[in-house]
């Protein structure tokens, strides 16, 4: 039986079409897909606190949530936990630390790049020490399939490692995950071409209003070219999010428009706000109906199931450690 685990970040209690397209999506494709696999969607709060430190994690968790639902993702289908409730996660992370070398985690990646952007010292320890988390998550729930995107690639591998070495010494304890790499989604870009992100006020929220996101759209900058020269779709930002909406009938019908010459932006950007009101107000309307209580049920009716998986892993791997006596 293949067990595909995967997680959603709690950073933030609003989510932009990138995240939508470059996480959401994804997600929902994949189980189509693979519709014999079980799927296990874990809420990562305990990684999201090496960066949100001021409380506000609880209001993101329940409007990730409610995101996630209201954009299709079914609990009958789905097991979704809380990470933090179930401690087995902190517990086995604790082992892997103490059995993990510092020359090691230094070669990590995602470390190095923050060490790049960031002052060493600066950094939470949670952070350096997070692959060892992750492979916890991974490890304690027999998760056959990791689906991640290229940078957290080695961070899979380390779990894939780090289980052969216990095996190794102790005797079958741990399935070997594997890494999917996912199609290449790309990087969705932002009104103002940049990538799209929360910090860079370039975005479309899947809450916006008809009003907000025609505001947004009306004001992406698009190329000073007279209306009869034809145009190249790929260097135009409006071209860029509008096929993210689009079939691939409806893409080639628009890239001819922009190729063939006489194409107005000002239509285009009307069709396309046509469009993504079409997309977005269904997720809207969802979002609006479903309660933080329902949130909490599913969490709160799911945490002793992942709890009685991961303990029955931390048991043996106390008992072989010799914690247990
Ligand atoms: P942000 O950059 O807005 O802070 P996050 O880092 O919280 O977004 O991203 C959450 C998820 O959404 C990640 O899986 C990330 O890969 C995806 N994502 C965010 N922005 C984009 C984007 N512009 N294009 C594609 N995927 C994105
Ligand atoms: N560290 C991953 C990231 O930053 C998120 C993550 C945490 C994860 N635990 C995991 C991914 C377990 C896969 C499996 O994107």
């Amino acid at each position: 039986m293949q067990r595909i685990l995967t997680w959603l970040q709690v950073t933030s209690d609003q989510f932009h079409i990138g995240n939508y397209f470059g996480a959401v999506k994804p997600l929902m494709d994949m189980w189509d897909k693979h519709p014999d696999a079980e799927v296990f969607l874990f809420v990562a709060n305990m990684h999201s606190l090496t960066t949100v430190q001021d409380g506000s994690l609880r209001q993101n968790t329940l409007n990730t949530l409610k995101l996630y639902l209201a954009c299709g993702v079914d609990t009958e289908r789905v097991f979704i936990y809380n990470q933090a409730d179930v401690p087995g996660h902190a517990q086995l992370a604790w082992v892997f630390n103490c059995y993990t070398h510092m020359g090691f985690m230094e070669r990590m990646h995602a470390y190095k790049d923050k060490v790049g952007k960031q002052k060493a010292n600066e950094i939470p320890v949670g952070l350096f020490t997070y692959p060892m988390l992750m492979a916890a998550d991974i490890l304690l729930y027999d998760a056959t399939h990791v689906p991640t995107g290229k940078d957290q690639k080695q961070h899979v591998e380390y779990a894939r490692d780090v289980a052969g070495k216990f095996n190794h010494v102790f005797g079958e304890m741990f399935v070997l995950p594997e890494p999917v790499i996912g199609e290449e989604i790309g990087v969705i870009p932002g009104t103002d071409g940049r990538k799209m992100s929360k910090s860079k006020n370039n975005y479309i929220w899947l809450l916006d209003t008809d009003q907000e996101l025609t505001k947004k759209i009306k004001k992406i900058p698009t190329a000073a070219i007279a209306i009869h020269e034809p145009k190249d779709p790929d260097e135009c930002n409006v071209y860029k999010i509008f096929k993210l909406f689009l079939t691939s009938k409806e893409d080639v019908v628009l890239r001819k428009r922009y190729t063939d010459g006489w194409l107005s932006f000002g239509e285009v950007k009307a069709e396309m706000i046509e469009r993504v009101i079409d997309f977005i107000w269904p997720i809207r309307d969802n979002f609006h109906t479903i309660s933080d209580e329902h949130v909490i049920d599913i969490l709160t009716k799911n945490a002793p199931k992942a709890n009685e998986i991961a303990s029955k892993k931390i048991q043996d791997v106390y008992q072989k450690i010799g914690f247990s006596l």
